[in-house]
């Protein structure tokens, strides 16, 4: 088993699960956090914490003396005509992407601080923030204000922890199953991308494992497209 340790809140599903798997399979300790354990604890060197990070504190002393990296996956995709977001949206969009990475950050630092060199934070925003999309309001608020925490963290925490956040595109997880619940929605969103598919967790996951990653060791600050080209192009001929 190798030594060094990983803490993913959120690795039970989706894209989080995969980064655990991929950790796994590399023989790194894991550390997943999140409400129910679901078949996570049955892989190789992974535990799992139960929390819910909207409510009370994370228990940080079951935590490794020494972490690697942290990554924050819970998130909401609450797609809503502005007209119809009451306040308690905006709050509770706010709660789970930008509070809970707060949360879990602060449980994590000490053991991010005594790493071996360097330690990495993962964040994830979305594709929204940065290209303007009708009934995005609120999400977009609240990964827009989960960047602006990438990038502080970025300098506050320099040269000992390096922090980037994956801004993805539509990709197939539990998060996004109305968005995908039939044929029909499935070819639109594909076509909607310029590379012609949606996403699926392992094209987030290569992306936030290679951040977790010594080849990263130069990266820090940065909110990373992985969108299928959708934030960048335009390909209409
Ligand atoms: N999927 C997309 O299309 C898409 C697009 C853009 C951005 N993103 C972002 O990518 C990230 C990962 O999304 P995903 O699609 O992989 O999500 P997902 O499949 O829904 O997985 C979310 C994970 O977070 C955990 N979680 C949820 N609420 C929690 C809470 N209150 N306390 C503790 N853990 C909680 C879940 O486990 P439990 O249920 O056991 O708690 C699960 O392990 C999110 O931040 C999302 O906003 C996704």
């Amino acid at each position: 088993m190798n030594s060094a340790a990983f803490v993913v809140v959120g690795g039970t599903s989706g894209i989080g699960l995969e980064i655990t798997r991929r950790l796994a399979t590399e023989n790194f300790r894991v550390v997943v956090v999140s409400r129910s354990a679901g078949s996570v604890a049955e892989l190789a060197g992974v535990t799992h914490l139960q929390a819910d990070v909207t409510r009370g504190e994370i228990d940080a002393g079951s935590f490794p003396d020494r972490i690697q990296g942290l990554v924050y996956c819970p998130g909401s995709i609450r797609l809503r005509p502005f007209h119809r977001l009451k306040e308690a949206d905006f709050l509770a969009d706010f709660q789970i992407n930008l509070l809970g990475a707060v949360k879990a950050i602060q449980a994590c630092l000490p053991g991010l601080k005594k790493a071996d060199d360097t330690a990495s934070i993962v964040l994830f925003s979305t594709v929204a923030v940065a290209t303007g999309m009708p009934f995005h309001a609120s999400i977009a608020s609240a990964k827009g204000a989960l960047e602006g925490l990438t990038r502080s963290l970025a300098a506050e925490f320099a040269p000992k922890i390096r922090v980037n956040a994956i801004a993805p595109s539509l990709t197939d997880t539990n998060l996004a199953k109305t968005l995908l619940s039939d044929d029909g929605k499935r070819s639109a969103a594909a076509d909607r991308h310029p590379l012609k598919r949606f996403g699926n967790p392992g094209d987030i996951a290569a992306a936030a494992t290679f951040l977790l990653e010594d080849s990263s060791s130069w990266v820090t600050g940065q909110v990373i497209a992985v969108d299928g080209g959708m934030g960048a192009l335009r390909t209409f001929k």
